[in-house]
């Protein structure tokens, strides 16, 4: 494993064709292309990392699928009352659906959705105290109280937000937020800025390969019909309308975000954290994606089989 990775890293992390780092988040837009890291945290215990995998960045979208099981736990089924679970096809901040279908998201994974999924953990608290309960969780996922949310990021995402509050706003319209917009957009804006690294992001992921139960330190996160659920949704929708081309290129279920990184996950196998800043034109690490293609190719990792 060690000797994929570093090949990974010699080859397909010196490549000149990196993608484009987010332009429409400040913060984002000054991160230096040229970097590349990559963690698998197996199921029986060992790590492997090459590149800068201790290097900090922003998950961004990849803490939808951490608010995703905060809120299947406190609201069980009713999160799909919520939010629906089919992919959507269109971008990731896209709205035009939500006029069509009555202001009900297609999925917790796209903008709308993942705001709506804040809006349904807050169950009445303040931002604050439901930002400590997202960290907590991420925290005990990846075994380190060091996990911290970059402020600046918020900040930053905060003052060039507009796309998110209209679709924050256009769902408050059919009655679908239940607390004050700016307390829900203040909420995601936060937990999308928690900065994590590889290995932080590959251990917290590994409850999932596992059938929902971390299978190192034994801890139970989820049932195991509910880890299935999540990883489905990972497959069908954690790349946007992405989502299809990151299924035939890679064959796992994954959920990326805009600040280059990948969370995929190898059921039975590996949970795998890349990152390189660059993304392709639907805002999906475009180095990450080559690299966890080249993964499956040398490990036969894919659910589809070798
Ligand atoms: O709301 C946004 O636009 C960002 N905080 C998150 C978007 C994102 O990561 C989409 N990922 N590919």
């Amino acid at each position: 494993m060690q000797e994929i990775l570093d090949e990974i890293v010699a080859t397909i992390g010196q490549s000149d064709d990196r993608g484009q780092v987010a332009n429409y988040i400040p913060q984002l837009a000054c991160i230096d292309p040229n970097q590349f890291a990559i963690s698998v945290a197996m199921a029986d215990g060992r790590v492997f990392h090459a590149g800068l995998s201790d290097t900090l960045f922003s998950i961004q979208s990849i803490s939808k699928m951490f608010t995703l099981t905060i809120a299947l736990g406190k609201l069980g089924d009713a999160v799909w009352n919520k939010v629906g679970r089919e992919p959507s096809g269109d971008p990731f901040n896209s709205i035009v659906q939500l006029e069509h279908e009555n202001g009900k998201p297609r999925n917790p994974f796209i903008n709308a959705g993942a705001i709506a999924i804040a809006d349904a953990i807050m169950m009445g608290h303040q931002p604050k105290e439901t930002l400590a309960e997202i960290l907590n969780f991420v925290r005990f996922l990846a075994e380190d109280d060091s996990i911290s949310i970059d402020e600046t990021v918020a900040q930053s995402e905060l003052k060039t937000g507009d796309r998110n509050a209209s679709l924050a706003h256009f769902m408050a319209s059919f009655g679908h937020i239940n607390h004050p917009v700016d307390h829900v957009l203040g909420t995601y804006f936060h937990h999308c800025s928690i900065a994590m690294n590889c290995q932080q992001l590959a251990k917290a992921g590994l409850f999932l390969v596992a059938d929902g139960m971390d299978p190192v330190s034994k801890k139970r996160v989820v049932s195991s019909q509910r880890a299935r659920r999540i990883n489905s949704l990972m497959l069908m929708c954690g790349h946007y309308d992405g989502s299809g081309e990151f299924a035939f290129r890679v064959g796992l279920p994954g959920k990326s975000g805009v600040g280059g990184g990948i969370l995929a996950i190898a059921p039975g196998k590996a949970s795998i954290a890349v990152w390189s800043p660059g993304l392709d034109e639907v805002g999906n690490s475009k180095l990450g994606t080559q690299a966890l293609e080249k993964l499956v190719q040398q490990t036969g990792w894919s659910i589809f089989g070798h």
